[in-house]
């Protein structure tokens, strides 16, 4: 009886924490809402999602194919995150105007900056059109006519559950999209490389832009004429903060995640793929990174190509950490077999957990050799540009590519026998070793020689371009985002129905697809490692604890230090654990995955109370199975951001067009 009260007890304690996986789809929040309205969510189905009214889609937006962002005024006002804005703010610096080092900060509309190719995207609607497709209507057809809607309206029609359910997407383009605010990186970027993925977390990471339009409030190209779009909504922002337990929402554009597949692909991505592809990336890091310790010039050289090698192959450890201590291969397993078990009698889902494995075991090895040449051979130059050449520090950089070529065939070598190119069996034999043969072939690119020389690196090129494209012929399929064929995604079509028929407690949502989604948890810590509690919150004493003028990724603005000794923080000032002091970034159990940054993070009445930027480091897994333990996202605290506009940026003016609730 006491035992049975414990327990129970416990789990209403834990409840908060538990069960927070899933990314919805917004028409059919409904479908959750009761749910939500249990864990505190203070708000409406049409709230979130409305075709008849204004509704919180309608401020949030795809960020140029890879990010979302939020508007927060009625004058076209946006936030994303500075990683998001990067480009954008690095197109626009120059050694005169370093917008990347000392932030931007526009202090009138006429100093916003317009940004070429930079666009958003809104949700008209979307709707199901699984029907629409079984009479007979194409996806093209369906498309064709909702781009017919209206002006700079884009459409797509995306599968759900392996293609199960199709949905139709209707968005509106606003192309003149322009570049309001950035804090300097030293703040947005605090922690660079060494803080990516971690807890705890110090990154003011954000951005602002404005989204223009026409002066009938329509999609139009770059013109001065243009003006601030109207939203049909925009967020309230609440400076009231977060604490542990409180209910969160996030709304965004998560890009892909695969949480239905076997556990033959969980192993392969833990035990085979990642391991190897973290292996690789190891050493492409330690060439250079010494490059970039060796010399200032080439710091800033391979700065934007460390961050981007440097972001997947930590990732891809998290990943695989967490696979491992969670024992999801395992856990998949029996749960494949329990399947497998009530599938027997039922002819039309009798064999197809054996008929994936079977399939799986055929391409295993094809797709183990597409990602190791991806991460070999096909990462080298196929030449060194005149651009590059009248580079100050071009000729400096010769070692590093030389070595970087070196490790590359070296690398290749993992590539199963039967996947490799011919010119690379013949140059090993020719050379006798992978450096000697790398030399040779680089030499005669870093030259820039003549088309004979060139022959040999040319064709190994055009050899791995064709070996990559028999692969995915052989896979039947183009999209080798994931480990996948076209005979897999028709198994996984029969697959996914018979688990939504068989695990009537599960909550089944499409995977992530770059199609907006909502996701909703709470504020909570989590338990580190044996005895060890991070908490949510993290706060400005926490960025002056880490600052340090000699380490480039924890040197703060000396702005930041000044109002840190004054505690001049004004209204940003807050009373956290009996300190005063401004709170930084916190953490939820909302599912999220790449695609979610910049996304908004709402409180339980639809208010903005964070942006949403990162995972901790385990949580990574989520991708593949969501572990209510340890699966956490990190968001900047909207304090944190408006301090940061005000006290370090002086352009408080902007604040005045928010509508900021105390
Ligand atoms: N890990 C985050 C994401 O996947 C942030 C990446 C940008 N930050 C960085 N230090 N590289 O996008
Ligand atoms: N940092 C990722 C992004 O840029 C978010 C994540 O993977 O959690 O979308």
């Amino acid at each position: 009886m006491k035992r049975t009260l414990l327990t129970l007890l416990a789990a209403l304690v834990l409840l908060p924490a538990l069960a927070d996986e899933g990314m919805w789809l917004p028409s059919l929040i409904s479908e959750r809402i009761d749910d939500m309205r249990a864990k505190g969510f203070r708000l409406t189905a049409e709230d979130i999602y409305s075709i008849n009214k204004a509704s919180m889609k309608d401020a949030v937006v795809l960020f140029n194919g890879g990010c979302t962002g939020e508007l927060i005024s009625p004058e076209g006002l946006l936030l994303t995150n500075h990683h998001c804005g990067y480009d954008a703010i690095q197109k626009h610096s120059t050694v005169e105007h370093d917008y990347l080092t000392n932030g931007f900060w526009a202090m009138s509309r006429a100093e916003e900056l317009p940004n070429e190719k930079l666009w958003v995207r809104f949700l008209v609607r979307m709707e199901e059109v699984t029907d629409r497709i079984a009479a007979g209507e194409t996806a093209a057809q369906i498309v064709e006519k909702a781009k017919a809607e209206g002006t700079g309206y884009k459409a797509s029609v995306e599968q759900m559950y392996y293609g199960n359910q199709q949905f139709l997407f209707v968005y509106e383009q606003f192309d003149d999209v322009r570049l309001v605010a950035a804090p300097p990186s030293s703040i947005g970027k605090f922690g660079g490389d060494t803080d990516n993925w971690i807890w705890p977390r110090h990154t003011g990471d954000f951005s602002m832009f404005r989204v223009y339009a026409s002066k009938d409030n329509r999609p139009a190209a770059y013109s001065p004429q243009n003006v601030p779009y109207r939203p049909k909504k925009h967020f309230s922002i609440s400076t009231k903060g977060v604490k542990e337990g409180d209910f969160t929402m996030i709304y965004g554009f998560p890009g892909n995640t695969q949480e239905y597949i076997l556990s033959d692909a969980v192993a392969y991505i833990a035990e085979r793929s990642d391991p190897a592809k973290i292996a690789i990336r190891t050493g492409r890091l330690d060439i250079i990174t010494k490059a970039q310790e060796s010399d200032p010039a080439l710091r800033i050289h391979y700065a934007a190509k460390h961050a981007s090698i440097a972001n997947a192959w930590k990732k891809w450890q998290g990943e695989a950490l967490g696979i491992d201590r969670r024992g999801t291969v395992a856990a998949k397993f029996d749960y494949e077999t329990q399947f497998g078990l009530w599938s027997v009698g039922r002819p039309e889902y009798a064999g197809v957990v054996m008929g994936l494995r079977a399939e799986y075991d055929r391409i295993m090895d094809a797709y183990f050799a597409y990602e190791i040449t991806r991460e070999t051979l096909s990462t080298l130059p196929a030449a060194y540009t005149p651009e590059e050449r009248a580079e100050e520090c071009f000729a400096r950089r010769k070692s590093a590519e030389q070595a970087l070529w070196r490790h590359a065939f070296r690398e290749y070598g993992r590539c199963p026998k039967v996947y490799r190119t011919p010119s690379y069996a013949e140059g090993m034999a020719r050379y006798k070793s992978p450096e000697a043969y790398a030399d040779a072939l680089f030499e005669a690119v870093w030259e820039g020689s003549d088309s004979v020389t060139m022959q040999p690196a040319v064709r190994l090129r055009e050899e791995t371009k064709r070996m990559l494209d028999h692969i995915s012929w052989m896979l039947g399929t183009k999209s080798l985002r994931n480990l996948n064929s076209k005979i897999l995604n028709e198994l996984y079509t029969t697959y996914i129905k018979g688990l939504r028929e068989w695990d009537r407690e599960r909550a089944f949502y499409p995977d992530a697809n770059l199609t907006l989604r909502v996701a909703y948890g709470s504020v909570a810590g989590y338990e580190y490692a044996d005895g060890e509690y991070h908490k949510p919150q993290t706060t400005l004493d926490g960025i002056i604890a880490k600052d340090n003028p000699e380490i480039y990724d924890y040197d703060i603005p000396q702005s930041l230090r000044d109002l840190y000794a004054s505690k001049n923080y004004g209204r940003w000032g807050t009373v956290i654990d009996g300190r005063r002091t401004v709170p930084v970034c916190f953490l939820a159990t909302n599912h999220t995955t790449g695609g979610n940054s910049g996304s908004p993070v709402l409180n339980a009445r639809g208010e903005l109370v964070g942006i949403n930027f990162d995972r901790t480091w385990l949580s990574t897994m989520s991708d593949i199975a969501f572990d209510p333990d340890i699966c956490r996202n990190i968001a900047v605290d909207i304090r944190y951001v408006l301090f940061v506009i005000d006290r370090v940026g002086g352009a408080g003016y902007l604040l005045d067009e928010m509508k900021i609730r105390r």
